[in-house]
C-alpha cells in the first residue's frame, strides 16, 4: 500500500451500505487519487437499513464530499437527499450522491457506467433489439439508459408473478413511448427473443460466484448473438461469456460496468478525468486474490 498522509484539508468520500466488506470501491478511488496526487481518501461506512436517514444526516454534518449507496439503500436514500439527476429520478434509484456546497444530488452511475461501458467497445445502441435477463435493481437502470439511448428492449425474468418485470416495461413504454415486452425468462423464450438479437444483457445474479458454473442462457441458443454484456464481475470470466466467446460472439464484462460506475462518480467529485484502467487494475487485483 503506498504511504499517504492524511491532513485537515483532506476530502473524505466513502460508500454506504449493508453489508459493505465486499466492496470494491475504497481500492478503486483510494488508488485513483493517489494516482493523480490530490488530497481525498474514500471509505467503508457500514450503514443498517434503520440507521440510513442518521447517516445522510451525519453526512452532511461531517460535510463528506461524496457517497456512493449500494445495497440496501439505492432507492431509499432519495428522500433523504435534496435533488436528483433527471436520469436517476426516472430510475428510481442513486448510487452517486455530490455534495455540492451542503446540497446533496444523487445520481446514477451504475446506468451511465453500463452504457459508457458498451461505447467503450464500440456499440451504439441506438435502434438495436437488445434482450435484458432479469427485473431488479441493476435491470432498472440498464433498461432506461438503453431505452434513453433509442434500443428496443425485451426484458425476461424468472419470476413474472410479481409484475417487477411488467412493471418495468411498461413504465419504459410509457417514459419513451417504445413498445417493451416482458416475458418469463425460459428457454422457449429464450430461443425465440434471440432470433435476431443485437445484444444480450444478463443483469441476473445468475453465475456469480460462488455459482460459477451456472448459466442464464444454455449454449445452444447463443448462436447468432453478436454482443454479450454480463454484468456479474466475479468471477471475472463468467461461463456464460465463455460460451458466447466461443460462439463468435463480442463480450463485455461487469468488470468494465464496475470501474465506469466508479470513474463517472470520481468524476463528480474530483471534477478530473478518472484513471479509469487503473481503477479496473485494482479491482482485478481484488477479485484474483478473493478466488
Ligand atoms: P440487483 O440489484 O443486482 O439487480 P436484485 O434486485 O435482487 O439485484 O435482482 C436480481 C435479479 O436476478 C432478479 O431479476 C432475479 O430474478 P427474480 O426477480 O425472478 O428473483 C434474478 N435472479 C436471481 N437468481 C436467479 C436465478 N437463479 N435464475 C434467474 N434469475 C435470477
Amino acid at each position: 500500500m503506498r504511504n499517504r498522509v492524511i491532513s485537515g484539508k483532506t476530502l473524505i468520500c466513502g460508500v454506504i451500505g449493508d453489508p459493505i466488506e465486499h466492496t470494491m470501491s475504497p481500492v478503486m478511488h483510494n488508488a485513483a487519487f493517489s494516482e493523480l496526487g490530490i488530497d481525498y481518501v474514500y471509505l467503508p461506512f457500514r450503514v443498517r437499513k434503520e440507521e440510513l436517514g442518521k447517516a445522510i444526516a451525519g453526512a452532511r454534518a461531517l460535510n463528506l464530499a461524496g457517497l456512493n449507496v449500494t445495497i440496501p439503500h439505492k432507492v431509499s436514500v432519495i428522500s433523504f437527499l435534496d435533488e436528483l439527476d433527471p436520469l436517476a429520478e426516472k430510475i428510481g434509484a442513486v448510487n452517486t450522491i455530490v455534495n455540492d456546497n451542503g446540497v446533496f444530488r444523487g445520481y446514477n452511475t451504475d446506468a451511465t457506467g453500463f452504457l459508457q461501458a458498451l461505447l467503450d467497445k464500440g456499440v451504439k445502441p441506438e435502434d438495436k433489439k437488445v434482450v435484458i435477463l432479469g427485473a431488479g435493481g441493476a435491470s432498472r437502470g440498464i433498461s432506461f439508459i438503453l431505452a434513453e439511448s433509442g434500443a428496443n428492449l425485451v426484458i425476461l425474468n424468472r419470476q413474472l408473478e410479481m409484475g417487477w418485470a411488467e412493471n418495468l416495461a411498461r413504465e419504459i413504454s410509457q417514459a419513451f413511448e417504445k413498445e417493451t415486452k416482458a416475458l418469463e425468462l425460459n428457454d422457449e423464450n429464450l430461443a425465440m427473443v434471440l432470433e435476431g438479437v443485437d445484444i444480450l444483457v444478463n443483469s441476473t445474479s445468475v453465475g456469480m460466484s460462488p455459482d460459477i458454473d451456472e448459466t442464464p442462457v444454455p449454449a445452444r441458443l447463443l448462436k447468432s448473438t453478436p454482443v454479450v454484456f454480463d454484468i456479474v464481475y466475479n468471477p471475472i470470466q463468467t461461463r456464460l461469456r465463455r460460451e458466447a466467446q466461443a460462439a463468435g460472439a463480442k463480450t463485455i464484462s461487469g468488470l468494465d460496468m464496475l470501474a465506469w460506475q466508479g470513474a463517472l462518480a470520481f468524476e463528480k467529485w474530483t471534477g478530473l478525468k478518472a484513471p479509469l484502467e487503473l481503477m479496473k487494475k485494482e479491482a482485478i487485483k481484488v477479485l484474483e486474490g478473493e478466488n
